[in-house]
């Protein structure tokens, strides 16, 4: 259980606050690369609670800017990309990748171009995604994870339905390792299930272990039988799983962007194919309990399993309202964590999983990609009825 102000540390994303200015310090995918075009240059994002736009000028120089022209706040979204950047359509202010105002057309005004300056963000594009970093500069580097870095395969890259919470519940549930064996125990294509729904295949898991790595927490699950299950979160938003990486960006304190990264073993190709999944809840903007949730859709799981949980935990979840117990040690060292490197964010040092140097980073990949988890070794089972 925490305090209302702990709570607030821990879910708070905006400039300024202790988790924002720590969440500024890593690089975060924004959007599929593919959604910015010649054709249609400008896309609107808002990510940890500022509105931004993205844009690709004419020479294919492409920028994140505030929203807010600098002039008098019309919004870039609808400003004409030229060849040196971006003008704002209002009165044509021309401002390029690094936010330099080059043009004042109504005005000759060397004090403006001088003296002002758009607020601007690096961008890199990277498997499939533009990315940003939001922090002081110089930025780190975005770290390549050996998911990323594979030339043995193709990549699919899945958008999820916007997430109507905080991101911090999809994190925790990334440390929470009971919960496959319970929540995801009717996966759609299963030709037994639990004879008991309560307890799932709890009953085969002998142990669930959690130690610290140098990007995040390794979760780590034994079963009866002898098989073992290593897996990380990357702090302090991803889960890698399987042979897949969920990323998550959050837009705001309520809202949070959702992608899964897959990879699969085959003839290389660079073209990542992407998928855009429908709404999991009717209608799709409301939140519980007046958003109705489709708890199975055999499109999208186990994720969209997970999507029910977090959402219905509350926009905002209220962890003065808990009951942690030794199976949540992944959901406590977390917050351990997340208080321990906003504190090294605050002394000026780089936090856990920002990176300086080049190398490859191993997530366990490798074992992992061919992973089925066992069920079955002590959980009793029964067949699943098929249709009549
Ligand atoms: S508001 Fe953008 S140029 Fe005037
Ligand atoms: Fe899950």
């Amino acid at each position: 259980m925490l305090t209302v102000e702990q709570n607030r540390t821990l879910t708070q994303v905006g400039k300024g606050t202790p988790g924002g200015e720590l969440l500024r310090r890593y690089w975060h995918p924004v959007c599929i690369a593919r959604e910015l075009s010649h054709e249609a240059p400008t896309k609107h994002v808002r990510i940890l609670g500022e509105d931004l736009v993205l844009f690709m000028d004419k020479s294919g120089n492409v920028g994140l800017i505030a929203d807010r022209c600098p002039h008098r706040n019309a919004s870039l979204l609808y400003g004409r990309v030229e060849k040196r950047g971006i003008a704002c359509a209002y009165h044509g202010w021309l401002m390029n990748c690094a936010g330099d105002i080059l043009e004042t057309p109504a005005e000759q005004n060397d004090h403006i171009k001088n003296t002002v300056k758009a607020r601007t963000y690096p961008v890199q594009k990277f498997v499939g995604f533009y990315w940003t970093y939001m922090g002081p500069l110089p930025a780190p580097v975005l770290p390549k994870y050996d998911i990323f870095m594979r030339r043995d395969g193709r990549f699919k890259i899945t958008q999820y339905p916007r997430l109507d919470c905080n991101w911090f519940v999809s994190a925790e549930n990334s440390v929470d390792s009971t919960h496959l064996q319970l929540l995801h125990q009717e996966p759609p294509e299963a030709k037994f299930k639990p004879l008991d729904s309560t307890r799932g295949y709890i009953d085969d898991v002998l142990a669930s272990d959690y130690y610290a790595t140098d990007y995040g927490i390794m979760k780590k699950r034994t079963y009866h039988g002898g098989t073992t299950d290593e897996h990380p979160m990357i702090f302090p938003l991803w889960l890698r799983t399987r042979s897949a990486i969920w990323m998550r960006t959050p837009i705001d304190d309520e809202h949070t962007n959702h992608w899964t990264f897959d990879f699969k073993k085959g003839a290389p190709t660079d073209e990542i194919q992407v998928e855009y999944l429908a709404p999991f809840k009717d209608p799709p903007d409301a939140i519980h309990p007046v958003a109705k949730f489709d708890n199975l859709p055999r499109h999208g799981w186990p994720l969209s399993e997970d999507v029910v949980m977090w959402e219905t935990q509350g926009v905002i979840a209220d962890r003065t309202q808990e009951h942690l117990g030794a199976s949540d040690k992944g959901v406590a060292l977390l917050r351990k964590m997340m208080f321990e490197e906003i504190e090294r964010v605050q002394r000026g040092e780089d936090p856990l999983g920002v990176f300086r140097d080049e190398r490859i980073i191993d997530t366990n990949l490798e074992k992992s990609i061919n992973m089925t988890y066992p069920t079955g070794h002590v959980a009793k089972t029964i067949p699943v009825k098929e249709p009549v």
